[in-house]
């Protein structure tokens, strides 16, 4: 190069103009440009056409003049739409003229004049960079293929050579640079030197520096040209972008910003690899670090020249920018900008912790989702919490919260991922990334609990570090885990601001299984100097160390800070609804109810809830609180049973008609219904709802015995017609209701615990199928047509029929000439666990069973399912048709649920988990005197409270007190009875003995509160 620099060309103005007439018969104006080893003039012909002339240094070899020569061409051939310079043939035609002088032969080349503003002496929009980007994938994307021997040239200023700075790094004077440099020449040779021979190689123009790319003057978002390709060379295709960004961001306030816009542009023409993209920081890094050493040795051999210095200073300042970033933090903006993940497996990550967080352990004492919550307002600049917590006063921070927890009822703040807070003062939070920018957006998610609430880990994990972090307004006791799931990449949490008690019993390799403590948060003084709260962090990037993982982020990059540490709500259990609230305000829907709908539609609740979404055992509201849902018996095997969903939609989207066409799913479906039940019940109908399918039943026996005579249990509910509510005690006694029908014969409930106490308990059964006899009895020789009763009757209070009972009613029904019609609307379905049906556990088998409710988990389906000579007298003439009834979807909801139930064994979870749950009330039952008795049996449950254990007499305010406080503690569960004393719990068959535990937990606390309250 310093050889060159004594043979540049030294042409006067007047002589270089007689060469151009010459050789390519042009006229024009000629005005000198600087050149650093060539000479290049300007020419201007008048006519509004401009060139360049270049003389071409007399030492250039003559390889390198050819390849110029011939990617001029190539491009010109190839993109001739391209701004670069095109090639102007001599007056013979060929592509250069030659002058000879000294004995030198120097070459001539003329060129198109690309019009523009150096990039350098513009403002570098996003939109230019971009731009810039673009223009430079065209163009190397128009070189693909092309290859000239002269390409294959040795320059310090090809990538692959940038480690030779390090043979210049003598002549950077200042020691503390040399170390930066020496940073920076570290990492090339571990981890981009081995890796760039692997790289895609082509043709580029390797030094599209701001001087050499031109923008448009009337639109500065816009590229109108790159110049000079004296460069050019074969490189690492990832070179182009690497060159182009390093001189883009001198100066830049974002310079990895800019790298990202260019790269963008680039990738949109000429795709880029990730493996290219992961070395781009390097690579642009380098570029400076060969730049800045090579004006070092150069100053070294000659006097100043101010060309070779030119970019001199900014370099040194984008070095110090590069040297103080995060690599990895450049690189995922990078990734991010050419549509990769910001660090692979970033999306996985993610969508694992989606699809399984309903195998989460719960990260507080309980469901995170289930404390009452608010948000914490650090989004708020003026809240007194933000200001003292900015100034470093955080016990008066705590204060605030605390007030504000006691006067709401709220348990648990929230401090969300992404929030935009100006808490964040410290000379720490200063950006490294942008120029005069702080980071201001959270990047964990805070839970505000009081100091000592213990934290546990949801999923499995090692433990990668526990330190203390001594910085004000940082992290206090820090630790990372590093989680692996099966199926799932490798992903660390990072549990910020814990009490220092972690430290001495957590070390760096330790074990956690799901569940397991990880610390409790710190007080003030251990904490970092906040107001007690876990700062929870995802990083998808394992290789960051605990300090490196960046809590707050910039504004500008939070979509890439949203991939590297995703929001860590989902992993510690946040309804997605306590951020998304949509839908109507319970207000406004309250109103609309009382205008648009029946009055006497009920609410459950003082203060009722909208709940917006259910999953499994839980309820969700619409303020994002979860329910555990002990009541609802209708999605019997948890609410949006996947199963179902997809049996539902598939079967939906593929045709629903009704029973007067063939289809498979109504055969099947009946095969299958009819398989739970004893042989005798072998003939199906679907209906709708309970109130249909009792209908049907009454139907069916009125066709049979030709009666009407009804012999049913007192506080009973068997539908919503006018037949059913006359046979409903529970209705036409109470309310509105116009009280018994003659053909109506009301039985006294067989309740065991209200029993006579005379009453030997082994003579239940008789003793209460004797009031039957007598009312059967009382119909003077007419005969009952029917006995219809639950097999557990429930509204009546989960009533246990005692031993005995119904086999004795069947045969004195059965003798009297009437049928047995068994409500399973409620009972069926294995929920009693021992038997698909709660009549088996009675030893009978009725002439006709109902069913509803649970029978598709929220679908609106019921059956009956009766004896073939009872079929047969239905069948008068008369067409059984129910537009709905039995159609394909219904049906193939249907054998989803029974599917689940026999594939799941849910019959056994039912039974296991009921006996834990009975075991657990029995044993409160001891502490608890107004617990006057505990029945049930799997998972229908009832606990009946009566203020004297002697009289039985019902507590029915500590019974609703109870329902409400196990609702305020987001339990949900019933009240039923005469005398609404009994707690009722009719959990999804799915309930776990965790579900179950929480139960109990909320249980116990409740009926604690309760009874201190009631004194
Ligand atoms: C025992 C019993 N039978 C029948 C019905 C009526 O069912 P549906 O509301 O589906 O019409 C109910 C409803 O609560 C019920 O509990």
């Amino acid at each position: 190069m310093n050889d060159m620099l004594k043979t540049t060309p030294d042409f006067t103005t007047e002589e270089a103009q007689a060469l151009l007439k010459q050789h390519f018969g042009v006229d024009g104006s000629l005005q000198p440009l600087d050149s650093e080893r060539d000479q290049n003039f300007k020419v201007n012909t008048g006519e509004g056409r401009c060139y360049i002339l270049k003389i071409v240094n007399g030492a250039e070899p003559e390889i390198e003049s050819d390849f110029q020569t011939a990617l001029l061409k190539h491009a010109g051939e190839n993109a001739g739409d391209l701004p670069v310079p095109h090639l102007q043939p001599t007056l013979s035609g060929a592509n250069l003229a030659a002058t000879t002088r000294r004995g030198m032969v120097h070459r001539l080349r003329l060129v198109t004049w690309v019009p523009g503003t150096p990039l350098a002496q513009s403002d570098r929009s996003d939109g230019a960079l971009h731009s810039l980007g673009r223009m430079l994938g065209r163009f190397d994307a128009s070189l693909k293929g092309f290859m000239h021997p002269g390409a294959l040239r040795d320059l310090d200023w090809d990538i692959r050579n940038a480690g030779r700075s390090a043979g210049r790094l003598a002549h950077v004077a200042d020691l503390q640079d040399r170390a930066l440099l020496q940073r920076f020449l570290d990492r090339f040779d571990e981890r981009v030197a081995p890796r760039l021979p692997m790289l895609r190689s082509a043709v580029i123009h390797n030094d599209a520096n701001d001087w050499n790319v031109l923008i448009d003057e009337d639109d500065r978002d816009r590229i109108s040209g790159i110049i000079d390709f004296g460069d050019a060379l074969y490189a690492p295709v990832i070179a182009e972008v690497a060159i182009a960004a390093a001189y883009a961001g001198l100066d830049h306030p974002d310079p990895i910003g800019a790298a990202a816009a260019i790269a963008n542009g680039y990738h949109a023409e000429y795709p880029l690899l990730e493996e290219e993209v992961d070395l781009l920081f390097d690579l642009i890094a380098m570029r400076l670090v060969t730049s800045v050493t090579i004006s070092a040795s150069r100053r070294a051999h000659t006097a100043d020249n101010p060309y070779l210095a030119i970019s001199e200073r900014p370099a040194w300042a984008l070095l110090r920018k590069l040297d103080a970033m995060n690599p990895r933090f450049a690189t995922a903006i990078l990734r991010k900008a050419c549509g990769f993940e910001t660090v692979a497996g970033a999306h996985a990550v993610a969508s694992w912790i989606g699809e399984n967080r309903k195998s989460l352990l719960p990260l507080l004492d309980r469901p995170a989702a289930t404390y009452p919550a608010a948000l914490v307002p650090y989004g708020d600049p003026t809240h007194p919490m933000t200001v003292s917590s900015a100034d470093g006063r955080p016990h008066d921070a705590r204060s605030v919260w605390e007030e504000h927890c006691r006067t709401t009822g709220v348990e648990l703040g929230i401090g969300p991922w992404g929030e935009a807070r100006t808490v964040y003062s410290g000379e720490m939070f200063v950006s490294r990334l942008i120029e005069e920018t702080r980071r201001t957006r959270h990047l964990g998610l805070d839970l505000f609990m009081a100091a000592g609430t213990k934290v546990h880990t949801p999923l499995a994990a090692t433990v990668a570090s526990v330190e203390i972090e001594k910085d004000p307004l940082g992290y206090g006791c820090l630790i990372a885990l590093r989680h692996e799931p099966d199926g799932c990449p490798p992903f660390l949490t990072l549990w910020g601001h814990l009490a220092h008690e972690a430290v001495g019993r957590l070390k760096a390799g330790d074990r956690l299984e799901a569940g397991a403590l990880v610390g409790e948060m710190g007080a003030p003084e251990e904490n970092g100097g906040w107001a007690p709260h876990l700062h929870l962090q995802i990083s998808t990037d394992t290789s960051l160390a605990a300090t490196d993982i960046l809590g707050v982020g910039e504004e500008r990059y939070l979509d890439v800070w949203a991939e590297l540490f995703p929001d860590a709500s989902t992993f510690a259990g946040i309804a997605r609804e306590f951020y998304d609230q949509s839908g109507r305000p319970h207000e406004e829907i309250i109103r609309r109810r009382k205008e648009l709908l029946l009055p006497n539609l009920s609410i459950s609740y003082e203060k009722p809830i909208k709940f917006v979404r259910g999953e499994g055992v839980w309820l969700i509201d619409d303020r994002g609180r979860a329910y555990l849902d002990c009541f609802n018996n209708v999605c019997h095997i948890g609410h949006a049973h996947p199963a179902v969903v997809e049996a539902l939609a598939r079967q939906a989207g593929t045709l629903n008609t009704n029973t007067r066409y063939l289809h498979d799913n109504i055969v099947a479906y009946a095969e299958r219904l009819t398989a739970t039940m004893p042989k005798e019940l072998a003939v199906a109908a679907f209906a709708n709802s309970g109130s249909e399918a009792n209908s049907l039943a009454l139907r069916l026996m009125r066709a049979h015995t030709g009666c009407e005579n009804a012999v049913v249990l007192d506080w009973a509910y068997h539908g919503t017609t006018q037949e059913l509510i006359d046979l409903s005690a529970y209705k036409f006694r109470r309310k509105g209701g116009k009280g018994q029908k003659p053909h109506v014969h009301v039985a006294a409930v067989p309740d065991s615990y209200h029993a006579p106490a005379a009453w030997p308990l082994e003579e239940h059964g008789k003793r209460f199928a004797e009031n039957v006899a007598e009312l059967i009895a009382a119909m003077r020789g007419e005969a009952p047509g029917f006995f219809l009763a639950e097999s557990i009757p429930s509204v009546a209070g989960q009533v246990f029929l005692p031993d005995g009972y119904l086999k004795e009613v069947y045969r004195m029904v059965r003798e009297a000439g009437g049928v047995c019609i068994a409500d399973e609307v409620q009972v069926g379905f294995g929920r009693v666990g021992s038997h698909w049906w709660a009549f088996e556990t009675q030893g009978v088998v009725p002439d006709i069973v109902t069913m509803g409710k649970p029978i598709g988990d929220g679908h609106p389906l019921a059956a009956v399912v009766t004896t073939r000579e009872i079929a047969a007298s239905f069948d008068n003439g008369m067409e059984y048709f129910n537009t709905f009834g039995g159609n394909p979807v219904s049906c193939a909801v249907g054998l989803a649920v029974l599917d689940v139930i026999e594939g799941e064994d849910l019959r056994r979870n039912a039974l296991d988990i009921g006996n834990h749950l009975l075991t657990a009330f029995r044993t409160m039952q001891e502490r608890y005197e107004v617990i006057g008795d505990v029945r049930g049996l799997g998972l229908f449950l009832g606990i009946e409270l009566v203020s004297d254990r002697r009289t039985r007499a019902p507590a029915t305010e500590i019974a609703r007190a109870v329902a409400n406080g196990a609702r305020q503690r987001g339990v949900l569960m019933g009240t039923e009875g005469p005398h609404d004393n009994v707690l009722k719990m009719r959990p999804p068959m799915i309930f776990s003995k965790r579900d179950a535990d929480h139960l109990i937990a909320v249980l116990e606390e409740t009926f604690g509160a309760v009874l201190a309250q009631a004194g």
